[in-house]
């Protein structure tokens, strides 16, 4: 049987992490192989873009420069890790995926979605996520978050270093992508404890297998 694929979206500073830790926990203790992967990144080729992308030194890219960079990575994360893992049956959990470039690269840099629905198609194809959790949280409160930990890293990526209404563009993103394809994007609150939060996630996550199954 094919595996599941399942990817965790939202705005740095929404706790996504954590609650992806638990997800990962919590299928496992269920009795699943799972596989887990992160973005831009997984692979060591994805991890060299990775700096490129987020290195403060890197200034200024051309946003179609940074799209393109986001789906060279994927292609690599595809090949290397996403597709055999699927194929072997296995459960996927990403941090991140294609719904990131919707957001951010389509909304958030105002590329459009069909400019990157042009790269989707070609990268990614049918392997589409069968379950996105987004964890939708007010910008400015996720920015206060994420700085506390950015300040722990002692460093704020170039993508997090943006400006207010860049965050507020891939938000709106985030929920009018989820607003377009219901069935597989949930949206969960992430101004709720991480304890609720955990609850709502596995609940979409037992429907997702227990739908599998049938
Ligand atoms: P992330 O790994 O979540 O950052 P951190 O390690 O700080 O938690 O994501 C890195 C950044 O890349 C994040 O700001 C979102 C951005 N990004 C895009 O702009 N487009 C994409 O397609 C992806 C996958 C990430």
């Amino acid at each position: 049987m094919k595996g599941l694929f399942i990817t965790f979206e939202g705005l740095d500073g929404t706790g996504k992490s954590t609650q992806l830790r638990r997800a990962v926990q919590y299928l496992r203790k269920c009795g699943h192989r799972v596989r887990v992967t992160r973005e831009p990144g997984g692979t060591r080729t994805g991890e060299q873009v990775r700096e490129i992308l987020l290195a403060s030194k890197t200034g200024k890219l051309a946003p179609l420069a940074e799209l393109a960079l986001m789906y060279a990575a994927r292609a690599q994360l595809l090949e290397q890790v996403i597709r055999p893992a699927l194929t072997r049956g296995e459960v996927v959990v990403s941090d991140r995926y294609n719904t990131a470039s919707f957001a951010y690269q389509g909304y958030g840099r105002e590329l459009g979605v069909a400019t990157v629905r042009a790269f989707d198609r070609v990268v990614c194809g049918p392997t589409q996520p069968d379950l996105t959790i987004i964890l939708d949280l007010d910008p400015e409160r996720a920015r206060v978050r994420a700085r506390g930990d950015a300040v722990r890293r002692s460093r704020l990526d170039r993508i997090e270093a943006q400006g207010l209404a860049f965050h507020k563009r891939v938000r709106a993103g985030y929920l009018a992508l989820a607003r377009r394809a219901p069935e597989r994007i949930k949206v969960v609150r992430a101004d709720q404890s991480i304890g609720e939060m955990q609850r709502q996630i596995r609940a979409l996550i037992d429907r997702l297998v227990s739908r599998h199954k049938e």
